[in-house]
């Protein structure tokens, strides 16, 4: 059956950007490409994207605009509100539909592979709300940065089932179980 996973990486005071939208924090980090949690593993078994605006316009400002590919084969959904620029050959579609309807789409789509909610932490948080989250999987970095773009800015009931350590990173798979009072 299809999950949908929110797999991100924190700071350890629970945030997935600085307040300028930087990642260097991240992106300097010691990781081992086949430990615990890893990239490669995950994303063979999502047939499904979906991510908010900020998130899609850093990665082609960070990647695209610099002449790499985009990076997944997978359908994705960009939520925006604005008619931003899609990317040639790729499969993006923009929406502002309600979290629901676009859920159904990228359950159909994923063909009983898993969706991956990319970020940021308000859409993952939507995608609760509506109890469509089923599980958060963080890869928490050694740093605090102060401020920024929290990772689930909501008030959730989760249960811990799995922990690991790559390299750097304290990696935690949690369910999610409802709402917090
Ligand atoms: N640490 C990590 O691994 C990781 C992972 C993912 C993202 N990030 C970073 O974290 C930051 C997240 O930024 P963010 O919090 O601004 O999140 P975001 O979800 O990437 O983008 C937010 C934008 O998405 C659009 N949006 C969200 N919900 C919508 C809805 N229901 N309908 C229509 N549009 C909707 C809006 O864009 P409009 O302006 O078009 O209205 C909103 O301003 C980014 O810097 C990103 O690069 C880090």
């Amino acid at each position: 059956m299809t999950k949908t996973t929110y797999y991100t990486a924190s700071t350890l005071d629970g945030f997935i950007a600085d307040e300028h939208h930087s990642l260097d924090w991240l992106l300097k980090q010691d990781i081992d490409k086949d430990g615990a949690m890893n990239y490669d593993a995950f994303i063979a078994n999502v047939g499904a994207i979906v991510m908010g605006a900020s998130t899609y316009e850093w990665i082609v400002r960070h990647h695209v605009d610099k002449g790499e590919a985009w990076f997944y084969s997978q359908p994705s959904w960009v939520f925006t509100h604005r008619d931003l620029k899609g990317i040639d050959g790729a499969d993006i579609r923009f929406t502002q539909a309600d979290v629901e309807s676009v859920h159904a789409e990228a359950v159909e789509a994923a063909r009983g592979k898993d969706i991956w909610l990319v970020g940021g932490g308000d859409l993952a948080g939507q995608f609760a709300d509506a109890g469509l989250l089923d599980e958060v999987m963080v890869s928490y970095a050694p740093v605090t940065v102060g401020a920024g773009f929290p990772l689930l800015p909501r008030r959730l009931d989760l249960r811990l089932r799995e922990t690991g350590r790559n390299r750097a990173f304290v990696t935690a798979v949690y369910d999610v179980v409802g709402r917090l009072p």
